[in-house]
């Protein structure tokens, strides 16, 4: 590490520290603790994941960095400070609740910073730089990577608070991207340490584009993908908010569906069904998705449901997908 960054790390070792007793101990704090006391979060969770609030007030982080020595031109490039068009710098997070951001080593080194007024953006990452690349890192995977070794299975998440609403009710193997595609890098780091990941993305538009998208990354680099069964219009955090942490690990995680099941479902949205033309397509297209599957039985699950939903005979159906596998061998 350059010794720059080297400072930029203590500087948010401190920061994080900083905040988080803020948040925890302190009248300044008093509207941070509030939000996560509304939102279910327990004085437990909050520790766990070091969370904090930045003071609504314009110098405070600048201040109390600058007494411990550091430099402001080096806090504007941490993304700490903003440089305003004066020149003169105010504290980036300044009335946000702080989600620190840690590498694989435990070491803070970015927020994510959540508005508790509903400002634009609702969520404020700390800029990119040689330390803080949203690409190569996941969160919370510093401490979930020991649970998702003992449950051979990872939970990917979409968001900081599923995240911690998941491990709070008992699913500590999650972890998120921060709020980019799941990238090439990431998907290797996570086979690195596991083979089976469960998708856990919102239950909305975005999600399911997120989720077919991180599934295809994720098979890439060689882990096998399930999804998650969250009913529509949910998030992970407002389903364990809603409906219990019971229910969430039997109904959602532990009835996952598999990628194949997902897929039949999500490539309906390209096909108007009630055509028949667009029938008749969207049944060849899942029978190419269904090649690919080198169990002869689990093939046969599948083109059962076809089979079934379209009241197209099994036999054309096998006949189709023979001729398909024999195409791709
Ligand atoms: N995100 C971001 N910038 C935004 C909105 C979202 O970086 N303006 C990222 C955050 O990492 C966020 C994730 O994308 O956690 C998912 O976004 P969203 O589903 O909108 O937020 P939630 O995680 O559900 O947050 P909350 O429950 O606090 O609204
Ligand atoms: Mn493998
Ligand atoms: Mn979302
Ligand atoms: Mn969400
Ligand atoms: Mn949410």
């Amino acid at each position: 590490l350059s010794p720059e960054s080297q400072n930029i790390l203590s500087a948010y070792e401190w920061v994080t520290k900083l905040y988080h007793h803020l948040l925890r101990y302190t009248k300044d704090g008093k509207a941070g603790y509030q939000y996560f006391l509304d939102r279910g979060i327990t004085d437990e969770t909050i520790d766990v994941f070091q969370l904090g609030f930045a003071p609504n007030i314009k110098d405070f982080t600048a201040e109390f960095l600058k007494k411990k020595g550091f430099h402001q031109q080096i806090l504007v490039k941490a993304g700490l400070l903003s440089m305003q068009e004066d020149n003169s710098v105010t504290d980036r997070f300044r009335g946000r609740v702080i989600f620190p951001i840690r590498n694989h080593l435990g070491k803070p080194i970015g927020f994510g910073g959540r508005t508790i007024t509903d400002q634009e953006p609702k969520y404020l990452n700390s800029s990119e730089s040689e330390l803080f690349q949203k690409g190569r890192i996941l969160y919370n995977f510093d401490q979930a990577k020991k649970h998702i070794r003992k449950q051979s299975e990872a939970v990917l998440f979409e968001g900081y608070m599923d995240v911690i609403s998941a491990h709070q009710a008992g699913v500590k193997n999650g972890i998120a991207t921060l709020g980019t595609s799941l990238t090439e890098n990431q998907a290797k780091l996570l086979h690195r340490y596991v083979d089976t990941v469960i998708i856990c993305y919102d239950a909305d538009r975005a999600g399911l584009d997120a989720t077919y998208k991180a599934a295809g990354a994720l098979q890439k680099a060689g882990c096998h993908v399930k999804i998650a069964n969250l009913r529509e219009g949910m998030d992970p955090d407002s389903f364990i908010h809603q409906f219990g942490a019971e229910a969430f690990k039997d109904e959602v995680i532990k009835a996952s569906h598999t990628f194949t099941s997902f897929y039949m479902q999500y490539v309906k949205k390209d096909f108007n069904l009630s055509l028949e033309a667009d029938r008749i397509q969207y049944i060849e297209k899942v029978i190419e998705q269904l090649a690919l599957i080198d169990s002869s039985v689990e093939r046969e699950y599948y083109l059962k449901e076809l089979s079934n939903e379209f009241d197209v005979s099994m036999e054309s159906l096998n006949q189709e997908i023979q001729s398909q596998r024999e195409n791709i061998s």
